[in-house]
């Protein structure tokens, strides 16, 4: 603990942290998208559906991971928030305005937008667990039987939601933001970490992009498949 708010002083530590806490966001993001991919498996959902109730039946574990999810959430928005205030103080007249150094700065709009889209998908984040985990905006909980189990209809859940066309503009809009976030944010990460020098930085960048990219497509693969087919 003490270590943690040593790390958190100092802006090497904070760096690092959010570097790490990120990392893991990206991981649980590739699982999740991996996850949600079963939805189209060849089976109108059911692998979606039992995936789902496998995690479930995890119990305590994925009590624990959720645990962990939010707090490597709120650290990583702390942090990030807290870097955003004290670099705006810095530089209070025109934060706005400074240009790109080029090189390993790597200066553009997803970098200066980081506090912007990190606070969009906080947002998200808290609505889309409501949706989705919650079925807070449904007028009730569907549930489905497969071999023999009743276990909850999360596919049924998910193509309803899609849809409505604000609902898949919405999520349209928060999945480039995915993008936009983790274009710089993977790159800075890994320059936190300290695997950047002068050679790597370019190949850093370009695997950042990627993984962005990559992300970001397949999650707005999601909304914008069901909405056109009108299902899996
Ligand atoms: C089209 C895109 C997405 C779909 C269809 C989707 C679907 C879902 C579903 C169905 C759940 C509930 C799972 C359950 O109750 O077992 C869920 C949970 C969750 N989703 Fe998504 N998701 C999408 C994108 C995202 C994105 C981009 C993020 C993060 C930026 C995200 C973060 C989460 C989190 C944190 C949870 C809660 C996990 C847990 O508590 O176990 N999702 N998602």
């Amino acid at each position: 603990m003490a270590s943690l708010t040593a790390a958190l002083q100092s802006s090497v530590g904070r760096k690092i942290l959010t570097g790490i806490t990120g990392i893991f966001l990206v991981i649980f993001l590739v699982v999740h998208l991996a996850g949600n991919l079963t939805l189209f498996a060849p089976d109108q959902g059911e692998s979606f559906n039992l995936y789902a109730q496998f995690l479930h039946d995890l119990g305590p574990l994925l009590w624990i991971a959720e645990i962990i999810l939010v707090v490597l959430f709120l650290l990583h928005a702390y942090i990030g928030i807290s870097i955003y205030l004290r670099r705006k103080k810095a530089r209070p007249e025109n934060y706005h305005l400074y240009k790109s150094q080029g090189g390993p700065s790597k200066q553009n709009f997803a970098s200066k937008s980081m506090a912007v889209t990190g606070v969009v998908l906080l947002i998200f984040v808290v609505l889309h667990i409501l949706h989705f985990k919650y079925q807070a905006f449904s007028p009730e909980t569907y549930y489905t039987t497969i071999n023999g189990e009743e276990v909850k209809d999360l596919t049924r859940h998910v193509v309803e939601a899609f849809q409505n066309i604000w609902v898949v503009l919405a999520y349209t809009f928060v999945m480039l933001m995915v993008g936009v976030h983790l274009k710089h944010g993977v790159w800075s990460a890994f320059i936190s970490l300290g695997a950047g020098n002068p050679k790597k930085t370019a190949v850093l960048y370009t695997i950042g992009t990627i993984v962005a990219v990559l992300l970001s497509l397949g999650f707005l693969f999601i909304p914008i498949y069901i909405y056109l087919n009108g299902g899996v």
